[in-house]
């Protein structure tokens, strides 16, 4: 009997073992006592409320919790008033967002009193860059769990089913509402019957959870799909074939959201390739979705091979372009003027377009910032891009009050975050990517969160559970929060400006290699690609210094942002050292402020973010008996690889740029372990250093 108890036993602790993947994300809360749901409203959306709140709820035994649909003017769209005792707010969808607010607040200990909560953004977007035959545009979590892998099948199993629905219940409970499912550099098969009942599908299980879809579409649809002679956004049959196309899509999915649009961009179709504007294609689009209240996105991520700089191009062509567009267009803007780079200053195109609605992109996916490899936690990159002065309206005009209709009033406010989700079991690759996608989810929600508090909920929400079935508490013990929480919290909150000191400090940029994003590679220019994507344009190392001048004396991108910041960016006295050199190009031996030569505090940092990542792998190896053995390991092989990569990633950008500056690496800095010759070699051989 003893036996057989002790093998039943082994049993389930394997299963829950077994379950610890990462596969349930934050969403890892379980009820411990009953409470008593009353709703005079019925719906889909209530329902799940209902059964959520039921299946989650950590609070008094048997207490009653009330729903209230009815119109508030206080509550703003999908936003809600929380008390102890119910929920209120102005639709289902409301409803829902309280409850997993109510359930957050449960798990993570905070207060629950009478409050009103609402959103900052109307608008709540993941972009999926996913492709049609199941690839991930800069995916770094597995293939796409919209398409199936090689365009092979539409059918939707209830696998599918399934998983969209976990994906769904996600987004809704971080606060996200809309997600375009396909890649910007767009199939013009998205638009076809076949892909569209597929749409279709997505949208029936998304609907419950208030998540509309949205379509990247390619700009030349009408010619590659509809057979039409051209895609001129002004030639009647091209206007016809697109009001056709909104008409099928909206019988088939009535609350379709609408399209994002990459257009004369990278080689991508658009008006210009018909002497129009972005004005011409944008409204063109908005025209046809008008009538069933869909918008366009249309992305100021514009730049051609040309002498200008290229930071400075979607800002040339876009300015013009103000109080140009209809109202249900919004400009989807990256956080930086070049791409999604580690540190980028934000785009001056947030608050300068004063008559036209701007969004933000960030990147949710890894791409510069060591794919699904590298612990890096984005929160405190996007704090710092929100909370940026653009001085456009005076001083306190930063980015997040410039897009989120306080300093200047926007039909529609949205966000967006190119996703990192893929059909990896634990979704994002990485543990610790999930936190990312947590992180904007709130963010977009409530765009002055710190990310301070972002990381301690989500720790608290992935990690706890683990920790709290081990020791039977129902708060967090102190143990927990010393040993655990607060040194991990750390890592993470340090984990982006580590990254930036192994990767390009001091305002480096765009110094990886070629195509793959991943390791360094400020070497990397073969003959015949264009310069603009190439390192050396970047970084402009030669045998007198370092940097891109953007001043004045050189490409004057420091004009395209509101004074006192075009002054503040030109005077090295006030330059922030972090961009440094996006800004200026110095002489090896500038003196910096702390006294050191420009190169040897190059040389510093390096070194500094290698030693930060040795110095996470003691914070995590430190943390584990308070992590499931499976997320433990996980994790502690990733920060392994990272480690290497960083060293990889020192001595790569300080034995190349050691052959412009001829100084010697300070006597006090451990010595590159690679060398130069072979890291170059590698480099071409794809893949190369990457160890996964
Ligand atoms: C980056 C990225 C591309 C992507 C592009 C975009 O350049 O490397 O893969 O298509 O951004 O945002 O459109």
């Amino acid at each position: 009997m003893k036996t057989l108890l002790s093998i039943v036993v082994l049993f389930f602790i394997t299963l829950s073992m077994q379950a610890e993947d990462g596969h349930n994300l934050w969403l890892r809360g379980k009820s411990s006592s009953t409470v008593n749901v009353v709703s005079s409203k019925k719906s889909v959306t209530i329902d799940i409320a209902k059964q959520e709140l039921q299946q989650g709820w950590q609070g008094v035994e048997g207490a009653s919790i009330v729903f209230t649909v009815k119109p508030d003017k206080q509550i703003k769209g999908d936003g809600f008033k929380l008390s102890s005792t119910g929920i209120q707010a102005n639709t289902d969808l409301g409803i829902l967002y309280g409850v997993y607010e109510l359930l957050r607040r449960q798990q993570t200990v905070e207060i629950i009193k009478e409050e009103i909560v609402n959103p900052s953004y109307d608008l709540r977007l993941l972009n999926h860059w996913d492709n049609l035959d199941g690839s991930i545009e800069r995916g770094y979590a597995g293939l796409s769990i919209f398409w199936p892998k090689g365009e092979t099948s539409t059918v939707v199993t209830e696998q599918d089913k399934t998983l969209w629905k976990e994906y769904a219940r996600a987004n809704a409970s971080i606060g996200i509402n809309g997600s375009v499912l396909n890649n910007v550099n767009a199939n013009p098969k998205m638009l076809s019957v076949e892909i569209l009942n597929r749409v279709k599908a997505i949208a029936d299980i998304l609907r419950p959870y208030g998540i509309k879809v949205y379509l990247s579409v390619k700009f030349s649809s009408p010619a590659l799909l509809g057979g039409l002679k051209t895609s001129d956004p002004l030639n009647g049959d091209v206007i016809k074939w697109w009001k056709d196309k909104a008409k099928e899509i909206y019988t088939l999915v009535p609350d379709f959201g609408g399209f994002l649009v990459k257009a004369s961009s990278e080689g991508q179709p658009g008006p210009q390739d018909f002497g129009r504007t972005h004005a011409d294609g944008a409204n063109m689009l908005a025209d046809a979705l008008k009538p069933y209240g869909g918008i366009i996105m249309w992305r100021a991520f514009v730049y051609a091979a040309s002498n200008e700089d290229r930071a400075k191009q979607a800002y040339n062509e876009f300015m013009p372009l103000d109080g140009q567009f209809r109202d249900n267009v919004i400009i989807q803007v990256k956080n930086g003027p070049v791409d999604f780079m580690p540190r980028e200053p934000f785009s001056p195109l947030f608050g300068a377009m004063k008559k036209t609605s701007l969004m933000p992109e960030v990147q949710v996916t890894q791409e510069y910032l060591g794919h699904s490899i590298h612990l890096v936690f984005l929160a405190t990159m996007w704090e710092e891009f929100l909370n940026s002065d653009t001085y456009q309206e005076g001083k306190g005009s930063t980015v997040a009050r410039c897009t989120d209709g306080s300093v200047y009033s926007q039909k529609y406010t949205a966000i967006a975050g190119v996703s990192n989700a893929g059909l990896d079991v634990n979704w994002c690759g990485h543990q610790f990517a999930q936190s990312n996608w947590y992180a904007f989810g709130r963010l977009a929600w409530n765009n002055k969160l710190t990310s301070d508090q972002i990381a301690d909920e989500w720790l608290k929400l992935t990690f706890y559970q683990y920790s709290k079935s081990n020791a039977d508490k129902i708060s967090f013990s102190v143990d927990w929060k010393s040993d655990f929480l607060s040194p991990v919290k750390k890592m993470m909150l340090d984990s982006r400006e580590a990254a930036v000191n192994y990767m390009m400090p001091l305002g480096l940029h765009h110094i990886m290699s070629a195509n793959e994003h991943y390791g360094p590679g400020p070497w990397w220019a073969p003959a015949r690609t264009r310069k603009d994507w190439t390192p050396p344009y970047y970084h402009q190392a030669d045998s007198l210094g370092i940097g891109f001048d953007r001043t004045k004396t050189g490409s004057n991108a420091v004009s395209q942002y509101h004074e006192p910041l075009n002054s503040l960016f030109s005077d090295l006295n006030t330059c922030p050292e972090t961009y440094l050199l996006w800004f200026h190009h110095l002489p090896w031996d500038y003196k910096m402020k702390s006294g050191k030569t420009l190169w040897d505090e190059l040389c510093y940092h390096y070194d500094a973010g290698l030693q930060q990542v040795r110095g996470f792998q003691k914070v995590w190896d430190k943390a584990q008996p308070y992590v499931d053995p499976q997320r433990f390991a996980d994790v502690q092989s990733k920060l392994r690889s990272q480690s290497k990569n960083a060293q990889i990633w020192k001595d790569a950008c300080l034995l190349y740029f050691q052959t412009f500056s001829k100084k010697p690496i300070p006597y006090d800095i451990e010595r590159p372990i690679n060398n130069l010759d072979e890291l170059i070699k590698n480099d071409m051989k794809r893949p190369s250093l990457i160890d996964y």
